[in-house]
């Protein structure tokens, strides 16, 4: 990228909340990265500026086809001080992917993570230090180009929030309860599923408020077409610990390529767990409760890190999974990523990277 960034400070600073008040993304900082793309020119201006409202037509077609995608990452800080991002050119590659598949044009990779950078070190003080706390990373493109005709828009915006944030669910590490869903979908093959555009998650809110309503935090999907394989959770890929291996589903172009789930899967192997991507039937998962050989089972996610599943409901089946309690596993593998991610144990596989 040729352009430079251009940083205007405001001297008008919030109050910053209190680390056991932070909640999930309802907070936000003092500035946010902005960035224009003009059919021609290319991606143009970037520049942080202080948060505020945007001015955009209400004709923008990203309010009526909804060409929308965006990103999750979290910046760190430790007692000492450092702040560390886990992984970030995996989420700009990922973005990339992402833009391409609703046909909205690629970024600079190398430019966004040292634009990231610089966002975050502005923001270094808005970085709680608390454990499970830790600043919300949620870069995002829109179409802006006024027009009601069904085609790629030719302009776009990119936007880069922080938001300090706790735990992603209320209860933090506490398993929590999934509801299998038999009847709404989320993705087929060829569709979005494995990007992620706001459009997959706007499909999905019906099924979570209704999973919500019959005291479950969130929904299992299963695969479109014969509803009996399992996909990914609302906000998480999903693992199974069976019989001492570690069961995931494949990915198969309609599950979300999480990067905290490549991680687990590279920490796991490391450890000399066996890991096993395929499709997995949800009468098989059942059958590996009854014979009792279902012995952990957990999510993964930048939001949700690891987070332990204590209860599934499938068909009328309830299905509590180690008395509702967190793994040793699972345990093992959130004291690990967190730890890398903190910077307090080495980094064998390199992926902290000091802001
Ligand atoms: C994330 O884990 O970063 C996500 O994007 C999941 C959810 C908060 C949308």
């Amino acid at each position: 990228m040729e352009c430079q960034l251009t940083i205007a400070l405001t001297e008008q600073k919030k109050e910053k909340p209190a680390s056991d008040k932070l909640g999930f993304g309802v907070h936000f900082t003092d500035h946010m990265f902005v960035m224009d793309y003009t059919e021609g020119k290319g991606w143009h201006d970037p520049q942080i500026v202080p948060y505020s409202p945007l001015t955009i037509d209400p004709a923008a077609m990203v309010f009526h086809y909804g060409q929308a995608v965006f990103e999750g990452l979290k910046a760190y800080r430790n007692k000492a001080g450092e702040v560390r991002l886990f992984r970030p050119d995996q989420n700009f590659k990922r973005l990339n992917r992402s833009l391409a598949r609703l046909d909205m044009p690629a970024v600079d990779e190398a430019f966004m993570i040292e634009a990231l950078k610089k966002l975050v070190s502005v923001e270094k003080e808005w970085i709680p230090t608390e454990e499970g706390t830790s600043l919300y990373i949620r870069p995002f493109v829109i179409a802006t180009e006024p027009c009601f005709g069904v085609r790629a828009s030719h302009t776009y915006k990119l936007l880069i929030l922080l938001s300090p944030v706790g735990a992603y669910y209320a209860a933090g590490m506490k398993p929590v309860k999934i509801y299998v869903e038999n009847s709404y979908v989320r993705a087929v093959r060829g569709g979005t599923g494995n990007a992620k555009v706001a459009g997959n998650y706007a499909g999905s809110l019906k099924a979570q408020t209704e999973a919500h309503e019959k005291g479950y935090e969130q929904v299992l999907w299963l695969d479109a077409i014969e509803t009996k394989y399992i996909e990914e959770v609302g906000s998480m890929n999903v693992f199974f610990k069976v019989n001492g291996e570690v069961w995931t589903p494949v990915l198969n172009g309609s599950i979300l390529e999480g990067i905290t789930r490549d991680s687990t899967i590279q920490l796991l192997k490391s450890w000399g767990i066996p890991v096993v991507e395929k499709r997995i039937a949800m009468e098989d998962l059942f059958q590996a409760y009854n014979d009792g050989v279902l012995e952990e089972a957990f999510g993964t996610g930048t939001a949700a890190v690891i987070s332990p599943v204590g209860e599934m409901s499938w068909n009328g089946h309830k299905m509590v999974i180690n008395q509702s309690q967190t793994g040793e596993m699972t345990q093992k593998l959130y004291d690990t990523m967190t730890g890398i991610q903190y910077g307090v144990l080495e980094d064998k596989l390199g992926w902290s990277v000091k802001v």
